[in-house]
C-alpha cells in the first residue's frame, strides 16, 4: 500500500456567482474543467478521490472523470455534502484532504505538503497566505469599528488535512460551515498553519476565472525544454526477481533483467529529463555498470535525476509516458503508479499510458517491455 489517504473533492455547488448556467465544476480553465483540474492535481497523493456532484449531474461527473474517482450526490449546504463523502471513506484510510474544486488548481505539492505534516503527527492542517489589504470591521450603518491587526490574519485556502477520525468527530454535530479547520477548532484540536500557493486561488466570479487562466498560459519569459527517453529490458528467466515497473513491485508477474531494477518507465523518464536539460543520458551521469547502482530503484533514479535537473536550473512542467508490452495490465494500477512516480520526483505531474504491439517485435512476442517518455521542463 502507497498510502493511506483518501480525498473529498466538494463539487456539488451551482456556482451562482458565476453565472455559467451549469455547476461550476463543469466550467473549463483552458483544457480542462474545474473538477477535472483538481482530479489531476490531488490524484498523485490519494489512493481514493470521492467527488460530489450536484444532484442529477452524477452521470455527466463520472463520465468525464472516469473510474479513477468515486461520484456521490452532495447535499443542500457544503458541510452537507462532506458529511456524505466521509460516510463513504472505508475505514482503512487514515488521512483525508477536503479539497474544493473551485480551487482547481491548487497544485499537487501543495496537497503533498498539507499530507506530510499530517504524517509527521498534526491532526488538521490548513494552508493559508498572508493579508495584503488592511481589514476593517465595519458596522451596519456603514461606519468603520476598528482595523484588525493584519500581521496575525490569513487567507485561508484548501486542501486542507485531517486525520479520519478528526474530520469525522467535526462533522458529527449538523453544523453549516464553509471551512472544515472551523468545526475542527471548534473541538479543541489544534489546527497546523502551512504556507498556502497563489496558484489556490478559489474561483467565485467571472474575473477570477480570468485569473485562473492566466495562471495556466506558459509564462513567455521562461525557457521551456523538452527532452525524450526510450529504455527496454528482457524479462529474466530469475524466478525470484519481481518486477519492478512505474516505481511499484508487481507481485506474480515476471521480472525484468538489469543492473538496476530493470525498472523501463522510470528509466525512460530519467533519460527524458536528463535530455530535456541537455545533460546526456542514464549512462553519461550514473554508469549502467557502477556498483553502488546496483539493485537501485527507479525512483532512486528519478530522485537523482531530478536532483540533476535542478541543479542545472530547471523545473518539472510535466512528464509523460508510455510503457510498451503485452502484460501487466497498467490500467487498474494506473493511479497508483502515478502516484509513486510522482512522489519520486517531489510532487511533478506524471502521466501513464501503455501499449501492446499487436504481437509485433520482442513486446508483442512476450520477451520483455519497453517505454518511451517525455518531459518538459521550464527554467526555475
Ligand atoms: N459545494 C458542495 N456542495 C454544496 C455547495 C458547495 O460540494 N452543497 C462545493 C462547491 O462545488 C465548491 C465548494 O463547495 O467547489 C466551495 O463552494 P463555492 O465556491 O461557494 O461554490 P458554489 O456554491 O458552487 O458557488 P456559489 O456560492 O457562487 O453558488
Ligand atoms: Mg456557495
Amino acid at each position: 500500500m502507497i498510502n493511506k489517504t483518501a480525498a473529498i473533492i466538494a463539487a456539488a455547488g451551482m456556482g451562482h456567482r458565476l453565472g455559467a448556467n451549469l455547476p461550476k465544476a463543469l466550467v473549463k480553465l483552458l483544457d480542462k474543467t474545474l473538477v477535472e483540474h483538481a482530479v489531476a492535481n490531488l490524484s498523485p497523493v490519494c489512493e481514493l478521490i470521492i467527488v460530489t456532484a450536484p444532484s442529477g449531474y452524477e452521470a455527466e461527473y463520472s463520465k468525464i472523470l472516469g473510474d479513477q474517482v468515486e461520484v456521490i450526490t452532495g447535499g443542500v449546504l457544503r458541510s452537507d455534502s462532506i458529511r456524505l463523502a466521509i460516510s463513504k471513506i472505508p475505514a482503512k484510510y487514515e488521512y483525508v484532504l477536503v479539497h474544493d474544486a473551485a480551487r482547481a488548481l491548487a497544485s499537487t505539492t501543495l496537497a503533498s505538503s498539507v499530507l506530510s505534516q499530517l504524517i509527521q503527527g498534526e491532526q488538521a492542517v490548513v494552508p493559508a497566505l498572508n493579508v495584503i489589504d488592511t481589514i476593517k470591521e465595519v458596522d451596519a450603518k456603514g461606519y468603520v469599528r476598528n482595523t484588525l491587526d493584519r500581521s496575525a490574519l490569513k487567507v485561508i485556502q484548501t486542501p486542507q488535512g485531517f486525520t479520519r477520525s478528526v474530520l469525522e468527530r467535526a462533522h458529527m454535530a449538523s453544523e453549516d460551515a464553509t471551512d472544515d479547520a472551523a468545526l475542527v477548532e471548534a473541538l479543541g484540536i489544534a489546527v497546523k498553519v502551512i504556507a498556502g500557493e497563489d496558484g489556490a486561488l478559489k474561483i467565485t466570479t467571472p474575473s477570477d476565472l480570468a485569473a485562473g487562466i492566466r495562471l495556466l498560459i506558459p509564462d513567455s519569459s521562461k525557457n521551456y525544454k523538452v527532452g525524450i527517453g526510450v529504455d527496454a529490458h528482457a524479462f529474466t528467466a530469475d524466478k525470484n526477481r519481481k518486477l519492478s515497473l512505474a516505481g511499484l513491485i508487481w507481485e506474480d508477474e515476471i521480472g525484468l533483467d538489469g543492473h538496476s531494477d530493470g525498472d523501463v518507465a522510470s528509466h525512460a523518464i530519467c533519460d527524458a529529463l536528463l535530455s530535456a536539460a541537455d545533460l546526456g543520458d542514464l549512462g553519461s551521469n550514473f554508469g549502467v555498470a557502477e556498483a553502488k547502482y546496483e539493485g537501485a530503484t527507479g525512483a532512486q533514479m528519478l530522485s537523482e535525476s531530478l536532483a540533476k535537473v535542478k541543479e542545472a536550473g530547471f523545473k518539472i512542467e510535466n512528464v509523460s509516458v508510455q510503457i510498451v508490452g503485452n502484460r501487466p495490465k497498467i490500467a487498474p494500477r494506473r493511479a497508483e503508479a502515478i502516484s509513486a512516480l510522482s512522489k519520486a520526483l517531489s510532487g511533478a505531474k506524471v502521466s501513464v499510458s501503455a501499449t501492446s504491439t499487436d504481437g509485433l517485435g520482442f513486446t508483442g512476442e512476450g520477451k520483455g517491455l519497453s517505454a518511451i517518455a517525455t518531459a518538459l521542463l521550464v527554467s526555475a
